[in-house]
């Protein structure tokens, strides 16, 4: 059997990256074997990029508001990616949906998370959606990433209790953290080469 290629991974953020920071800790502790060739921000001086620098990984931004539209972003980040020799890439609360030129760069090769047990609860603020309906369990889902919103193949998923007490702040923390170890689960399953390119 041939040894799956090394996993270089690109990293799309646009905020406060503790999902980043998860892999970047994993990957330092010796508990994943990938390396991040580069982090990309649509959105300017957020925390995620600060962390990237922090563990001398490159972090660049490319604002979708410096694009005429979608399809030119996505060339952007696809030829930020390729420059940086990624094979993989991971959506940590990447809050753009991509185009078909974005998904045919890296067929089968984005994965996602996501705050909640799809296909329950797609979309912007899912852990307010499950709070608001009052669901006993939510979590969160790790999927391959396809044309539509929170739509992909699912990888993976855990689930976390909502406890009575709970707001809505608490029950976010808890479904963050089981992001946190969720995500970098899958990243050591595809490293692997347990998990594979997602084929259609
Ligand atoms: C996470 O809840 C993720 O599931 C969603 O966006 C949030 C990003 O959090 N897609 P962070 O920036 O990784 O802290």
């Amino acid at each position: 059997m041939t040894a799956p290629s090394p996993l270089n991974l690109g990293v799309l953020v646009s905020g406060a990256g503790t999902n980043l920071q998860a892999i970047l800790d994993a990957i330092d502790a010796g508990s994943l074997n990938a390396q991040v060739k580069v982090v990309i921000s649509n959105r300017p001086g957020v925390p995620a990029l600060e962390r990237a620098r922090k563990a001398g990984v490159a972090a660049v931004t490319i604002s979708h508001k410096d694009f005429v539209d979608r399809t030119a972003f996505d060339h952007a980040l696809v030829r930020t990616l390729h420059k940086a020799d990624v094979n993989w890439v991971a959506l940590a609360g990447f809050m753009r949906v991509l185009t078909p030129e974005f998904l045919g760069a890296y067929p089968g090769r984005i994965i996602n998370i996501h705050p909640s047990l799809l296909p329950a609860f797609p979309g912007m603020d899912a852990q307010k959606q499950a709070f608001d309906y009052g669901v006993k369990l939510t979590g969160c889902t790790v999927h391959f990433v396809d044309h539509g919103v929170d739509s992909g193949r699912i990888i993976a998923q855990r689930a976390v209790p909502v406890e009575d007490g709970d707001d809505l702040a608490a029950l976010a923390a808890r479904i963050h953290t089981a992001e946190h170890a969720l995500l970098v689960e899958v990243l050591r399953e595809i490293a692997a080469g347990r998990v594979l390119p997602f084929a259609g």
